[in-house]
């Protein structure tokens, strides 16, 4: 088995390294001056199963190209078998046209990686579990509630938790975290009664005297958490705490989460935290390390990855 890093997130790349106690494959990605991406493969790949790990997060279409380009590279290289472990899939929320003569983009990049020559697929939490079938080759879409669960039962063994979605769309994942816990579920609806009015936050379920816990695939401006939780805390939760796979975290996301009345946002590092992100008084990184090295162990040694999760 080979390890191979893009430049989205050696630490963790590394981190999975450590994890498979193999190192990582000598190879050079870098740009030439006008920023063309140049990829070499610095040791023989000739009949290896080849892990590349590369998030195409921000900025996305680089970190999509460098996996692209990894690759072809790999291909051109024999490699056997080429799987891409992209912990966070960028593109991921465009899957469906929300009008007319919009895109698919998830669709896109996920042809774009099949064509480059990846042989399987391996990612985590997924916007929409049915981007699995986008891709036309096996996919693995890992969860990180395993992971939440134990730091959940660490930091809030003793709470009365309640589990809540922030979006209607979410109900599915916050009630698959909920049943792991054997906790409550309750669900924020937001709803623009009439056309520039602004939206309303209706909880629905009792949340009084609860602490609460936002579970969601993306943290991206930070509005949805945010948000909810001010709803939650104003129909008398206790304290509010959001785990959120994918730390997207752009634009002001880092200040209004600070400034927000959120106890804690605990992220993984599917996403290489910002040092803004690491010094935040209230925002927490777990390492999704283990659970990545070693759906990769039992990928590379053909045994069952699902198992994982029951
Ligand atoms: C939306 O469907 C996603 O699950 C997240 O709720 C959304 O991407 C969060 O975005 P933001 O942090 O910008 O509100």
């Amino acid at each position: 088995m080979k390890l191979v890093a893009g430049n989205s997130n050696r630490p963790l790349a590394e981190a999975i390294a450590n994890y498979l106690e193999t190192p990582l494959a000598r190879c050079v990605v870098r740009r030439f001056a006008d920023k063309e991406i140049f990829v070499e493969v610095q040791e023989n790949v000739r009949g290896e199963d080849v892990f590349i790990v590369q998030s195409t997060s921000a900025p996305a279409n680089d970190h999509l190209m460098e996996l692209l380009i990894l690759c072809d590279a790999l291909k051109r290289a024999s490699a056997r078998r080429i799987t891409a472990v992209i912990p966070y899939f960028g593109y991921a929320r465009q899957d469906r046209k929300p009008g007319p003569r919009t895109p698919i983009s998830a669709k896109l990049v996920a042809n774009m990686i099949v064509r480059a020559g990846a042989d399987r697929v391996l990612t985590l939490d997924l916007h929409a579990g049915q981007i699995q079938g986008f891709f036309d080759i096996p996919t693995d879409n890992l969860f990180a509630a395993p992971a939440m669960v134990s730091d959940i039962k660490d930091v809030m063994a003793n709470d009365n938790i309640m589990v809540v979605s922030p979006d209607v769309g979410g109900v599915v994942r916050a009630r698959g975290l909920a049943k792991r816990i054997d906790a409550p579920l309750a669900i924020v609806d937001k709803r623009r009664e009439r056309p520039g009015e602004s939206e309303v936050m209706n909880v629905i379920g009792d949340v009084s005297g609860h602490s609460c816990i936002l579970v969601d695939d993306i943290v991206d401006s930070g509005g949805t958490l945010v948000n909810a939780a001010e709803a939650l805390l104003k129909q008398g939760a206790k304290q509010v705490t959001g785990y959120i796979t994918h730390g997207v975290l752009s634009g002001g996301a880092i200040a209004r989460v600070m400034a927000s009345q959120l106890t804690e946002l605990v992220i993984t590092d599917s996403i290489q935290p910002s040092d803004a992100v690491l010094n935040a008084h209230n925002i927490r990184v777990l390492s999704i390390a283990p659970l990545l090295g070693e759906a990769i162990a039992r990928t590379a040694e053909e045994k069952s990855v699902s198992s994982l999760f029951y």
